[in-house]
């Protein structure tokens, strides 16, 4: 099995490059801001936590996004793959994802580091934000995401780089052209 980390800052294009390695690969994706706002949306106790977290740009509490997390990943059956977006994003999520892997005989294969530069994130949120209105991508709420980024996330770059699994991608440029770098790491797993 597949089981492909993705992982950026806010915007760096998690989302975009997940609905395509679905189509091309036929993995399963979780996406844990999907998950969250799905459940915002049904009214659920879940949803109605998550919402105060999600609106002020942190992070919601890991106990609470592995379970989560392992609910899904079971949920899925026969799976060829899964697509992990937006997940982990603490130390302790990879930790715990990485026990979890191994209690199913599985592990991660590559962790996938969307790099792009803050400026170009902000633009691209802001012009999200304006068109599709998600509630966290304002001006106030972008900015807070990214402190959460680079206090709680980005220490994950040196974890998956001593678990051996770290690749960088450039996510700047045409989505198709991030998009073949990212099948060329995939192609030679
Ligand atoms: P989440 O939904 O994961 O949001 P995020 O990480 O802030 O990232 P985005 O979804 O905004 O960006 P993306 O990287 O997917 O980029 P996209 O492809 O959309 O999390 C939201 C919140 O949920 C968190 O703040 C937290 O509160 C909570 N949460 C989620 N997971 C959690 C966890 N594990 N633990 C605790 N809390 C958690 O692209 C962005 C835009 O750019 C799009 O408009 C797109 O069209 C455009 N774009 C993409 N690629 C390009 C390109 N190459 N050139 C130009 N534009 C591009
Ligand atoms: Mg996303």
């Amino acid at each position: 099995m597949l089981n492909i980390v993705i992982f950026g800052a806010p915007g760096s294009g998690k989302g975009t490059q997940s609905a395509r390695l679905v189509e091309k690969y036929g993995l399963n994706h979780i996406s844990t801001g999907d998950v969250l706002r799905a459940e915002i949306k049904n009214g659920t106790e879940l949803g109605k936590t998550a919402k105060g977290y999600i609106d002020n740009g942190q992070l919601i509490p890991d106990a609470l996004m592995i379970d989560i997390l392992a609910s899904v990943f079971d949920s899925f059956k026969d799976s060829k793959g899964v697509i992990f977006d937006g997940f982990p994003r603490t130390i302790a999520q990879a930790e715990a994802l990485k026990t979890m892997l191994a209690e199913r005989n599985q592990e991660v294969s590559v962790m996938l580091d969307l790099e792009v530069p803050e400026e170009e994130l902000m633009t691209r949120l802001i012009k999200r934000g304006q068109e599709s209105g998600r509630a966290d991508d304002n001006e106030e709420t972008i900015k807070k995401r990214l402190v959460v980024y680079h206090s709680q996330t980005a220490p994950l770059i040196d974890w998956y780089k001593k678990d051996g699994k770290y690749s960088h991608i450039k996510g700047v440029g045409t989505m198709d052209g991030i998009f073949a770098d990212i099948c060329a790491v995939i192609d030679k797993l």
